[in-house]
């Protein structure tokens, strides 16, 4: 065996989210962006001047999108829409996050991701020949379905898996590794942001931008190494009103209600369906996603678990980190695959 080290298979944990892409591989290594690219055809003479050039294309993918898009003439794609690839820049996507990587086969990859439980198997293929063709093959590629990789990354083989993403919540039944059902909710963090948004324009007239609501909302700033996911704000002003953090309180804790009163209901038709309720998955409930970290950033008291536990009425177990246990989850059965 040749002991170069672009011929070691290299296993991968790709999980890309609605708004964020996060990838795990060897020695804990992960990486984590925004789902988003831009492109701009500059053309004025102000950026002509300095870049030295009449017409240039830019471009960029996550934090670098995000920059571009403030320019008025910039093209901004989102495209993973619900969980599923709607445009096919999302190949920049996963190109960005194999360089981060730092992959310097893609043949000897052994690659593991995930769609939400209800897709088409048009998507199915069209993730496989999008991820096969813009990379060169992977060694080996499985996708499952998402939520899969949390279920492992918790080390149980049966449960119900709860994700809380960022524009649906994703549900998966498993008993003995085995996909019993599933379902997506159309709630999940962006449906309290738009109701607290709501909220601060009825009551106090002042309009915040989508993003700038939820970092109100979280309050804290969330970093994982270099990359800066939320923003620490506890006020927003618009030179005459403020509104805080807990002035929101109210709204958003009604917002939370709603969507844990959702989901609980829905966990509660999809175990109805079961044979009998005298399963693995029925007793043991995971809860993950990104906003299922929700905190009251004075207290400390975590909004969502809270909320979710009274309504199921039974303690419910959470993945270490959240935000990554699906990649996380993913990169273990890569590993696995792989037999590394
Ligand atoms: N510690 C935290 N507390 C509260 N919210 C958080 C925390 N960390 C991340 N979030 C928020 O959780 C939301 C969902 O994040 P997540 O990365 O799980 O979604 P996604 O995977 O991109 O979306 P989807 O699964 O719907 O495709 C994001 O809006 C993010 O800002
Ligand atoms: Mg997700």
């Amino acid at each position: 065996m040749s002991r170069d080290s672009t011929k070691k298979v290299q296993p991968i944990g790709l999980d890309i989210g609605t708004s964020t892409v996060k990838a795990m591989t060897d020695h804990g290594r992960r990486v984590i962006f925004p789902s988003v690219y831009c492109k701009r055809l500059v053309k004025t003479t102000w950026d002509a001047r300095e870049k030295q050039s009449e017409e240039v294309i830019f471009e960029g993918v996550g934090q670098e999108a995000i920059e571009l898009a403030k320019h008025n003439d910039a093209i901004v794609i989102r495209p993973i829409i619900e969980g599923t690839i709607k445009h096919e820049v999302a190949v920049k996507l996963v190109q960005e996050a194999y360089r981060r990587l730092d992959v310097k086969n893609p043949a000897s990859v052994v690659l593991v991701t995930g769609l939400p439980y209800d897709v088409s198997v048009k998507s199915i293929n069209y993730l496989e020949q999008l991820l096969g063709e813009s990379l060169g093959k992977p060694l080996q590629m499985a996708i499952y379905p998402q939520s899969f990789g949390t279920l492992i990354e918790c080390g149980l083989e049966s449960a119900t898996i709860i994700n809380i993403g960022h524009s649906t919540t994703g549900l998966l039944l498993v008993e003995d590794l085995t996909v019993l059902g599933g379902g997506t909710e159309p709630k999940a963090t962006d449906y309290v942001v738009e109701q607290v948004r709501n909220n601060i324009i009825k009551d106090y007239g002042l309009i915040p931008s989508t993003e700038t609501t939820r970092d109100l909302i979280i309050s804290k700033e969330i970093k994982v190494g270099d990359a800066v996911i939320t923003n620490k704000v506890d006020s927003i002003y618009d030179g005459h009103t403020v509104v805080t953090r807990k002035d929101i309180e109210p709204a958003l804790t009604n917002a939370v209600d709603f969507l844990c009163e959702k989901i609980a209901f829905d966990i509660t038709e999809l175990h109805a369906q079961l044979p009998t309720m005298n399963l693995g998955c029925v007793k043991n409930i995971i809860l993950g996603g990104g906003f299922s970290a929700l905190q009251n950033p004075y207290s400390g008291e975590y909004l969502v678990r809270d909320s979710l536990e009274a309504k199921l009425k039974r303690p419910l177990t959470y993945p270490d980190d959240p935000l990554f246990s699906e990649a996380s989850g993913y990169y273990k059965m890569a590993t696995e695959l792989a037999g590394t």
